[in-house]
């Protein structure tokens, strides 16, 4: 609450697939409340040292705000306070300067596997992007249709159309094979050309199935090696119109993921989520070492809103893509929505057409894009190459020099935008 009564509220949502890199979410432990989930000493940590160290401070001085309280914590990983505890004190509506107008490209979570559901898919996220829409709330109606109709087509083969952690059908299919072509059928049967309209986005999740060094793919009951493991990706790739994948590579896997990249990453999107979590340091090594060349960005994975933009400005500096995500723990919470046009970054992952935590968001970018009206810009097919690389682009898409960044404002606050608008036209 400011002095002026202004009041903002916000909710920090969880993980299941978390990266061992990630900052802390502080739970209670206690097994007699919430199975130990409980938050109490992190809300005790808001009444209390938090309140203390920020009351009186100017509302938006972000930037101060979150030092104060990142130097309060003084842990490397905000284990003390709890970066659930240290997010919902920092995390209002905050959108980007009087530019910002790039509605991003929805990747949409339509089948859920891995730590997501109860099935035997080994991969956590098979998603859709709709880049040929004409703008946001387009991407969501083609979204929605290609939705309905896997639902029937699960259903016409038998299967179940319940719907795991971030809303996408759990159906007790084994293989990604499998997978991949009930959603290319979707695609199609709704009117739609994959690759073209409608292209294919993974999230394999690998941290979560990789031991002793081997790819275990535990519901296919095949282990791949890495160079298995990479020759099997690859091969989708090759079959499927699949234009972007997440942690392709294990957290842990650096090597992998170099040779990931050598050998995918002039032909697709290589995200990092568990291998990065969000870290400014942990991309710069990434950077450095030439792996991947995109990062998801997840604000709780950091816990705190500065040094998420920090770690946004230094991909985008690098010429990585930026995917802004949600967490399969939601909660009604939108900023990230506006967090996604604050930074054009032109890309956002926040799950599947059911479940309110996801659509929430949905509709939030849809209040936007009517908000702007016609300043409002959809990345469509733009996205993956307004700030990547020269050499990958979604399919059909022209390669387009990069033309929008984030920029600071006179008084060093964060004031984000874009400068230099040339949209190239398609
Ligand atoms: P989460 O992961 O379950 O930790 O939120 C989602 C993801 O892997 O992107
Ligand atoms: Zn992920």
């Amino acid at each position: 609450m400011l002095e002026d009564g202004s009041i903002g509220r916000a909710a920090v949502p969880s993980g299941a697939s978390t990266g061992v890199h990630e900052a802390v979410e502080l739970r209670d432990g206690d097994a007699a409340r919430f199975h130990g989930k409980g938050v109490r000493r992190a809300v005790e940590a808001v009444n209390g040292p938090l309140a203390e160290a920020v009351v009186g401070l100017a509302g938006e001085d972000q930037a101060l705000l979150d030092e104060t309280m990142i130097a309060l914590d003084g842990t490397p990983n905000k284990g003390k306070l709890g970066a659930n505890a240290i997010l919902g004190v920092s995390l209002y509506r905050y959108v980007g300067g009087a530019g910002a107008r790039l509605l991003p490209v929805p990747m949409m979570n339509i089948i859920n596997g891995g730590a997501h559901a109860n099935n035997a898919l080994d991969f956590q996220e098979f998603m859709i992007a709709p880049i040929g829409a004409e703008n946001f709330f387009d991407a969501v109606r083609i979204g929605s249709e290609i939705f309905h109709t896997l639902r029937a087509t699960l259903a016409d083969a038998g299967h179940s159309t319940g719907v795991g952690d971030e809303g996408g059908f759990a159906p007790a299919l084994s293989t990604a094979d499998e997978a991949l072509q009930f959603i290319v059928g979707a695609i199609e049967q709704s009117g739609y050309t994959p690759g073209e309209d409608v292209t294919v986005v993974l999230d394999p999740a690998t941290s979560e199935f990789f031991r002793d060094g081997v790819y275990d793919y535990a519901g296919e009951g095949v282990k791949r090696s890495v160079e298995e493991h990479i020759a099997y990706l690859a091969d989708l790739v090759g079959r499927y119109p699949i234009a972007s994948i997440e942690d392709a590579m294990a957290e842990d896997d650096i090597t992998g993921w170099e040779e990931v990249t050598r050998v995918l990453g002039s032909k697709i999107q290589l995200t990092g989520d568990d291998v990065f979590v969000t870290n400014v340091e942990r991309l710069r090594a990434g950077i450095r070492d030439g792996y991947a060349n995109s990062i998801l960005v997840k604000v709780n994975q950091i816990g705190s809103l500065t040094e998420t933009l920090t770690t946004v400005d230094a991909a985008h500096k690098a010429g990585y893509t930026v995917v802004m995500s949600h967490r399969s723990g939601e909660t009604e919470d939108t900023t990230i929505a506006d967090l996604a046009v604050a930074t054009g970054c032109g890309q956002i992952k926040t799950g599947s057409l059911s479940r309110s935590d996801r659509t929430a968001k949905y509709n939030q970018l849809i209040r936007i894009e009517e908000e702007l009206g016609s300043q409002a810009m959809y990345a469509g097919r733009a996205a993956a190459t307004v700030r990547g690389r020269a050499g990958w682009r979604w399919p059909g898409s022209e390669v387009v020099t990069p033309c929008l960044s984030p920029r600071r404002t006179a008084g060093g606050q964060a004031g984000w935008g874009m400068i230099d608008m040339e949209w190239p036209a398609r």
